[in-house]
């Protein structure tokens, strides 16, 4: 074993983690004979095989599942050590591994992209699923942060708020009840809904509001992504509660409005969570402070209306203007 190379290892964690040799291969840009000779070698050191196939899958044994955690552990203690050098450099550098829920994509580079500025050395792997997912992650500590929008229930978290999340209710711009004030829980219950999917946290706030008031919503059709539920609401197929930071500049022209419901827009805020008990990386630590203190700064990351309009609004190209 003490002969495998920590390149070997790189191999293997690779093929574990996208479940296949070719795609490993593509990711360390090695051919795929290179790849099978690494693993062979790995194999032959340890006595025992990692990997079996089924049919065209490739499932880890029990002695892959050892190895595999094994090198997370190890990549993890190598990363913190190298970035312990370059902290003691001076520099700031590393890889920092974000996990976002769908709806924070509208923000999240933006943020990332400053911070990267300030940080040039530092590199970011963003992944972007949701809640149901993003949750999953963080139990099995797969990323050095996550940012979703309701503290995680059930798991020993650390999870702060660092910006407003308003959900808003969304119609066609030529909805009938555009510009009608206050539209009553009723009403809008007689309206055909557009759902995000199962899992999602938009959905979760969505159900909750309305079960905690009694009412039942007319589901039409449930859609796995804020663009296409967008485009479905452009397209009158209904209306949907979405969170105001999906209504970013390139929101359909003109082709959406903000209805004034009453209890909108549901309040709610994106927090930044971790295991408890991780030890942050110095760069997710660096990523922390910067979101902290550009606390100021990320207002301008949330969509103007949210902050400002409880009264409907229409999108247009550049921006958001009341439409009242
Ligand atoms: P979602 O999460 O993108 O999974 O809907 C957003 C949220 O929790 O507010």
């Amino acid at each position: 074993m003490r002969h495998s190379t920590i390149r070997q290892l790189e191999v293997f964690e690779a093929i574990a983690r996208l479940n296949s040799f070719t795609r490993a291969a593509e990711e360390l840009f090695l051919t795929q004979p290179t790849v099978s000779m690494q693993i062979k070698k790995l194999t032959d050191d340890i006595g025992l095989p990692l990997f079996e196939q089924i049919g065209k899958k490739i499932y880890l044994t029990d002695a892959g599942k050892e190895l595999y955690q094994t090198c997370q552990s190890i990549f993890e203690h190598f990363s913190r050590f190298e970035m312990i050098v370059s902290d003691m450099k001076g520099l700031k550098s590393g890889k920092l591994r974000l996990a976002v829920v769908t709806t924070a994509k509208y923000f999240t580079p933006r943020l990332l992209g400053m911070f990267c500025q300030k940080y040039s050395g530092i590199d970011v792997a963003l992944k972007v699923t949701n809640r149901e997912r993003v949750l999953e992650r963080l139990t099995n500590n797969q990323d050095d942060l996550y940012i979703l929008g309701q503290v995680p229930e059930g798991i020993d978290a650390v999870a702060e708020i660092f910006l407003d999340n308003q959900l808003v209710v969304l119609a066609a711009a030529d909805h009938p009840l555009v510009n009608h004030k206050n539209i009553s829980i009723d009403r809008i219950c007689d309206e055909l809904f557009i759902m995000r999917e199962p899992g999602s946290g938009t959905r979760m706030a969505t159900e909750r509001f309305f079960s905690e008031r009694n009412k039942k919503l007319k589901v039409r059709m449930e859609l796995g992504s804020n663009e296409a539920i967008k485009q479905a609401i452009v397209g009158h197929l209904g209306i949907a509660v979405i969170s105001s930071h999906t209504l970013a500049l390139d929101a359909p022209m003109g082709q959406l409005a903000v209805l004034d419901v009453e209890g909108f827009p549901i309040e709610r805020h994106w927090y930044f969570a971790y295991p408890s008990g991780k030890k942050l990386s110095i760069v997710a630590q660096t990523f922390l402070d910067y979101l902290r203190q550009a606390h100021h700064s990320l207002g301008d990351l949330s969509c103007r209306h949210a902050i400002t309009g409880h009264c409907p609004l229409l999108i247009n190209g550049t921006g958001i203007k009341s439409g009242g």
